[in-house]
């Protein structure tokens, strides 16, 4: 069963093919309006059921366009108007849910919940972010990465801020793509250092930083997210230890001439970035966004035709 719940488990061939179909449909179907099915629509027939705990716009329209084109159909779940929020176990839902639909992705507060729910379930089942990581996003950013021109293996890319789901996906991405990272956080923010050690024992190279100067010396990219993410109730101390981290002009100058700049979105400009970075010449945002699109294809394909 291929579930796409983490990069841990899946080689580095297999994430490579995923990021080149993403980058060939994506190539295939241009001009075609985006609700049209690809040629092949290889997933005729197939429906995705997602299910969300926390809010979302790009996951929840990205998936459902993605599961459009490849010939399918999508229905959404929401924790609040299901059963899940009065009590009905994972287990069961899971094992419910697998009899109606081809597969599940899942928006989960808990990681351990996506984990359950893969356990029970004979789907595939996608991780669409959860508090420790969201690995839809990360093919969605390396693939924009190489389509902007940077080849990522050898290269060096910086993570500026809380050390939060997105930094540890990037930290799992390193060794499989074959990038160095370094990572700048304030004490009390630092990624999972698990997997830190697990980066690093398979032969990433992750360096850890406090100072965001060191951090983006020698990037080719620079990435930052929210001070607060889904599920943080401390905002108020978070912009305060977090102000600092800030992505500016300044920083950007810092880094290698013509580094790129990468944010999942939802920005909040003045906070974790300045304007005229986000809405700068270096940086990739709404590609990035876009590709979340194409490379969830191209993972949805991989789950249901391996
Ligand atoms: N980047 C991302 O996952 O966005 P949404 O929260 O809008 O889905
Ligand atoms: N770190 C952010 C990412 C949002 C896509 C959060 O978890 O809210």
């Amino acid at each position: 069963m291929n579930h796409f719940l983490d990069l841990w488990p899946i080689s580095s061939g297999e994430l490579r093919s995923i990021l080149d179909n993403a980058k060939s449909r994506k190539a295939a179907r241009k001009g075609l309006p985006k609700g049209t099915a690809d040629k092949d629509a290889p997933l005729a027939g197939h429906t995705l059921a997602m299910i969300f705990e926390k809010n979302s716009t790009r996951t929840r329209v990205s998936f459902d366009m993605a599961i459009r084109q490849l010939g399918g159909t999508s229905l959404i779940l929401t924790a609040t108007d299901s059963q899940i929020s009065r009590g009905e176990s994972i287990e069961d839902t899971a094992r419910v849910m697998s009899r109606y639909v081809d597969a599940v992705m899942m928006r989960a507060n808990r990681h351990a919940d996506v984990e359950a729910f893969a356990k029970f379930a004979s789907v595939p089942v996608i991780n669409g972010l959860t508090e420790k990581s969201h690995p839809c996003q990360i093919m969605a950013d390396l693939q924009t990465l190489e389509e902007a021109g940077l080849v990522l293996k050898g290269s060096r890319i910086a993570w500026v801020g809380d050390g939060n789901n997105m930094a540890n996906t990037f930290i799992h991405a390193a060794p499989k793509f074959g990038f160095s990272l370094s990572v700048a956080t304030p004490a009390g923010y630092d990624a999972d250092m698990k997997d830190v050690e697990r980066a690093r024992a398979e032969q990433g190279r992750i360096d850890l930083f406090r100072d965001p100067m060191q951090a983006v010396a020698g990037a080719d990219v620079v990435v930052a997210d929210t001070f607060v993410s889904m599920g943080d109730l401390d905002a108020d101390k978070r912009l305060a230890d977090l102000g600092g981290y800030k992505v500016s002009g300044e920083l950007m100058r810092a880094a290698n001439g013509g580094a790129k700049f990468l944010h999942c979105l939802p920005a909040h400009r003045g906070e974790e970035v300045d304007g005229d970075v986000i809405d700068g010449p270096q940086s990739l945002v709404f590609d990035e966004a876009e590709n979340r699109l194409h490379a969830q294809k191209a993972i949805l394909e991989w789950c249901l035709r391996g």
